[in-house]
């Protein structure tokens, strides 16, 4: 369904409505302990390139802004790197808020807050859809038709996956979460090159 921008606006703020009050999570005790907000996503509701990463960090979960901290540093970098704008494209994670202590979501986590990202993804309805790290690459590909693609990131990263969403075909780009990078020159450059993929869309 094509929306306008106060459609989608709307549909957006529901969503955070609805991650508000999402007293079931099993990480909503932990956000409200610490004062901590949950992170819907920043960016462009027409955005033709959405990024999806992880779970929201401490800066993150902070301010309510995705990847505001090391991790977002990197990923700026990158951006600039191949002249993408922050302002123009649309960034998320799966989980919405922060796990203690950073760690990795769990299953039940990633299955309260993936029907949230998945409306995000019929809002936006982006053209690319750019994974970051493995969880955000095996959610997406389970859900939209591409599991028997999957394969541990080494081999993924960096390669662009065809498929038909709802609202038309669109490419999938699995690739490296840019906290890895903070401490990995190796796998900076490698992030590099494959985030020169995304130029050409
Ligand atoms: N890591 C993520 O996966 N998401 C953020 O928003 C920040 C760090």
């Amino acid at each position: 369904m094509q929306q306008n921008k106060e459609d989608r606006k709307e549909l957006m703020r529901k969503i955070k409505d609805e991650v508000v009050a999402l007293k079931k999570s099993p990480l909503y005790k932990f956000r409200i302990e610490n004062k901590n907000l949950p992170v819907i996503g920043e960016g462009s509701h027409f955005a033709k390139i959405m990024f999806i990463g992880e779970a929201p960090g401490r800066n993150e979960a902070k301010t309510g802004k995705p990847f505001c901290g090391r991790a977002g540093d990197i990923l700026n970098e990158l951006l600039n790197f191949v002249g993408i704008e922050r302002s123009e494209i649309y960034i998320t994670n799966i989980v919405k808020d922060r796990p203690p202590q950073n760690r990795d979501p769990l299953p039940d986590e990633i299955k309260i807050y993936g029907p949230f990202l998945d409306r995000q993804i019929e809002i936006i309805q982006p053209k690319v859809i750019a994974t970051l790290g493995r969880y955000a690459m095996g959610y997406v590909m389970n859900k939209l038709g591409l599991e028997l693609e999957l394969d541990v990131i080494s081999k993924m990263h960096g390669r662009v996956f065809d498929t038909t969403t709802s609202y038309g075909d669109i490419k999938v780009v699995p690739l490296y979460h840019p906290a890895v990078a903070v401490y990995n020159s190796h796998t900076k450059d490698q992030l590099k090159k494959d985030f020169e993929i995304l130029k050409t869309f």
